[in-house]
């Protein structure tokens, strides 16, 4: 080690000191015939197995309605694992260990009997921490969420207490408007109490999407500038390359706005724009968000055309094949006005950000997948350079990349080198991968540790959900029933809408498309 490896190590600060504690538990999965189970849950679990950070002991219970043994089940694990591993080939020896934990309970979600048939397995277990710490995790359709905590209780499984072990674990789409979500969180809290319940958004459990407060509050020369002085505006796009392939079913009840924007990009908006927490507990970091999320300016349904473009994919190319319309995807109707992209300008109004526009962007069959905010500050006043260059001459800019190609980029201007005053935009840029070396950890491996943790702060706490509701229900509510027009189109591999580029021009600004990865 040199000395600048030595100063380093000194310096980094580790802030979970260790590995979390855990203790001995049992995880529930209801749904666990699905899709989810197979491709995200089972390979999280099997990777933390790996790096033994699961509690010793542990047991994981399978429960869907197919009749199933325990072998068949962890025959059809291994199966999806060998195929969605993110470390492959899968490891014989610990996939033997890990699978010896696994069990399957056959049970119809709305049948009493089941649930006793579920405690009768989790007492042959015969430990007492296995029968008391539980999780459980609902990977199911919402409308059986509130079944199914329902009879937890009722059997005794899960005990109404903020202190209690046993936690429930619910997947989005958490409502489809704000009277849905607000009707779930009651089903949801009238047995189990808003401690015990850690509703998932995986973009939290993502390493970038963490780092944003990271950069932002241990870094004093950016925080002094993330405020309306300084910062012209902020851009968040999370684009992707691909359509709704066979999701058309779903999609066509969900579209851009619910399926992302309400969740994913209103959290990355939030993490990027709050107020430091007093703390880094959940709950002061929950507070904040919420915080942020209530001075989000509402808009009645009368401004969503001024501030909100929806957008569509019409047949087109990418990456030299062809991509059919989004109306002619599987399960999706022929004349659907469902979005497949949506753009909005949100005000925030507080003293940091009054005034300042955050453009949201979410599309799919777009020419990139990639995830980006943009903190795009203020020109310099219109003397010396910028009276002689013009708009040639570029503002900063800082963009925080969250995926893939995961870094941080400083745009400032340089002289270009020789006789002549030439100015042109350079990039100082910092790579996740150079620095630390590849580390992709899944999202999902990082929330299922915190939710056996207890920790909640990755989670979506009710007044969050509920807020990010409201404030994309009135646009969910002015697009209802207006046909599409011939603007809102886009065809497969551009970037979108021309009315998208219009809504930024109203103010002089244009959209920064992600650089290509490389
Ligand atoms: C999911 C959405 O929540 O996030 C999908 O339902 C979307 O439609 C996905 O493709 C994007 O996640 P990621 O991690 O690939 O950016």
């Amino acid at each position: 080690m040199d000395q600048v490896d030595q100063l380093d190590e000194l310096l980094t600060c580790r802030l979970d000191l260790g590995k979390k504690a855990v203790e001995p538990c049992t995880i529930v999965i209801f749904g666990a015939s699905g899709d989810l189970t197979a491709r995200k849950l089972i390979p999280a679990f099997y990777h933390l197995h790996r790096e033994k950070q699961l509690p010793a002991p542990f047991r994981i219970i399978g429960f869907a309605r197919r009749e199933k043994t325990d072998a068949a089940w962890r025959d059809e694990l291994k199966a999806a694992l060998e195929q969605f591993s993110r470390t492959r080939p899968v490891d014989e020896a610990v996939w033997s260990e890990f699978s010896a934990n696994l069990f399957y309970c056959q049970g119809d979600i709305t049948d009493p009997a089941a649930y006793q048939k579920l405690d009768k397995r989790l007492l042959d277990f015969n430990h007492d921490a296995l029968r008391r710490n539980l999780l459980f995790y609902l990977a199911t359709s919402p409308s059986q969420f509130g079944q199914a905590v329902e009879q937890l209780h009722r059997t005794g499984l899960l005990r109404k207490d903020e202190d209690s072990h046993q936690r429930v674990v619910v997947e989005k789409p958490f409502g489809h408007d704000l009277a849905s979500a607000q009707k779930l969180n009651g089903e949801l809290t009238r047995f189990a109490h808003e401690r015990q319940i850690f509703r998932i958004d995986h973009y939290l459990g993502k390493e970038t999407v963490q780092n944003i407060l990271l950069f932002r509050f241990s870094n004093s020369i950016f925080e002094q500038l993330w405020n309306r002085q300084s910062v012209d505006h902020v851009q968040i796009t999370v684009s992707e390359k691909l359509g709704v392939g066979t999701r058309g079913g779903y999609y066509e009840e969900a579209g851009a706005l619910r399926d992302m924007v309400q969740n994913h990009l209103l959290q990355v908006l939030a993490l990027v724009a709050m107020e430091p927490p007093v703390s880094l507990e959940a709950e002061s970091i929950r507070d904040e968000k919420v915080k942020l999320l209530r001075s989000i300016r509402l808009m009645h349904p009368s401004q969503v055309a001024a501030n909100v473009v929806r957008g569509q994919y019409t047949a087109g190319e990418i990456d030299g094949q062809p991509r059919p319309a989004y109306r002619h995807e599987p399960k999706v109707k022929p004349d659907s006005t469902v979005e497949t992209y949506a753009a909005l300008r949100l005000l925030i109004d507080n003293w940091r950000w009054s005034n300042v526009p955050f453009y949201l962007r979410t599309g799919k069959s777009l020419p990139q997948s990639a995830s980006e905010v943009r903190v795009q500050f203020r020109p310099t006043p219109h003397v010396l350079f910028a009276a002689q260059c013009g708009p040639k001459l570029d503002a900063n800019a800082l963009t925080l990349r969250l995926q893939p190609n995961e870094g941080i980029s400083l745009r400032f201007n340089g002289k270009v080198p020789g006789g002549s005053m030439e100015i042109r935009p350079v990039r100082m840029h910092f790579s996740y991968d150079s620095e630390f070396g590849a580390y992709t950890p899944e999202a999902y491996e990082r929330l299922l540790l915190e939710a056996v943790a207890g920790d909640a702060t990755l989670f979506i706490r009710r007044d969050e959900v509920e807020t990010a509701w409201s404030i994309v229900d009135p646009v969910r509510r002015a697009w209802e029933g207006m046909p599409l027009t011939a603007k809102e189109f886009y065809p497969a591999g551009t970037w979108g809408p021309v009315a998208s580029d219009e809504l930024l021009a109203q103010r002089g600004h244009a959209w920064r498309n992600p650089q290509p990865v490389t």
